[in-house]
């Protein structure tokens, strides 16, 4: 089964405008120029710059949000709809990223919810997953990436509207990286959890990103792994070359 690999950048609440959008130009004319690009490219910018940002990509590259409200429309003072989001431009929305988990006490029934809101909408929702250190250091990594996949992915999941990145918490932000066999031990279980939630086809059909301080030195060993498809980028997707070379390693 080939999987065509994604490398998404969240920019989470970084940049401004103008800095938003000429980094996501650069990065989209790069790849328009490529002949043929063996991956996707995704950036998500803060909401506010989503359709900025889509009308300076001029659909060479995808763009998504990083978060959205469940609901379509209503008394949600701050919240952004997935219909907003595509009426901006987007075709991805990140939900259940481990910083809305935790600063917002997100559990995996709305995780659910809003992925639900995405895929009726026809837009792709990147599931975020992945275990704390303290869950790792007691062994449960595994059994903690099985329940965020049957609690967090809807009923509705396809390999196309719905792709899983594997964050462990202790990797964002901090340089610190699994080994490369902890990461396809962990990416072989999830694929697991996927067909025992769906079946087979839909499991070797759908991409799981690798995400946790994924850098240019360190993208390619990763991106190699069989179970990786692609990687979900915080830091090193707010700067073209760095963000341009981890697309390159793919
Ligand atoms: P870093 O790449 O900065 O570790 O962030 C990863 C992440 O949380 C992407 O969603």
């Amino acid at each position: 089964m080939s999987r065509r690999p994604l490398v998404a950048g969240n920019w989470k609440m970084n940049m401004l405008n103008a800095d938003g959008v000429a980094l996501a130009r650069e990065i989209a004319e790069k790849y328009a120029a490529l002949k043929s690009p063996k991956c996707d490219v995704l950036v998500c910018p803060p909401a506010i710059w989503v359709a900025g940002v889509a009308q300076a990509v001029a659909g060479k590259i995808a763009v998504g949000a990083q978060d959205c409200h469940a609901a379509e429309s209503g008394a949600h003072t701050g919240d952004i709809s997935v219909p907003m989001i595509k009426d901006a431009g987007a075709s991805f929305v990140i939900v259940g990223h481990s910083e809305r988990r935790t600063n917002h006490h997100e559990t995996d029934a709305d995780v659910k919810a809003k992925a639900e809101a995405v895929i009726k909408h026809g837009l792709t929702a990147v599931i975020c997953i992945g275990e704390t250190e303290a869950q790792r250091d007691a062994g449960k990594t595994i059994d903690v990436c099985r329940s965020q996949i049957q609690g967090s992915m809807p009923d509705g999941a396809t390999a196309e509207n719905v792709v899983i990145a594997y964050e462990p918490v202790w990797a964002i932000g901090t340089g610190r990286t699994p080994t490369t066999k902890d990461v396809e031990d962990v990416h072989a279980a999830i694929r697991e959890a996927i067909a025992a939630k769906t079946d087979k086809k839909t499991a070797d059909g759908m991409r799981i990103l690798y995400g946790g301080s994924v850098k240019p030195s360190n993208a390619e060993e990763l991106m190699a792994l069989p179970d990786v498809d692609g990687a979900l980028v915080g830091g090193a997707s707010l700067k073209a070359a760095d963000f341009w070379a981890i697309v390159e390693a793919c």
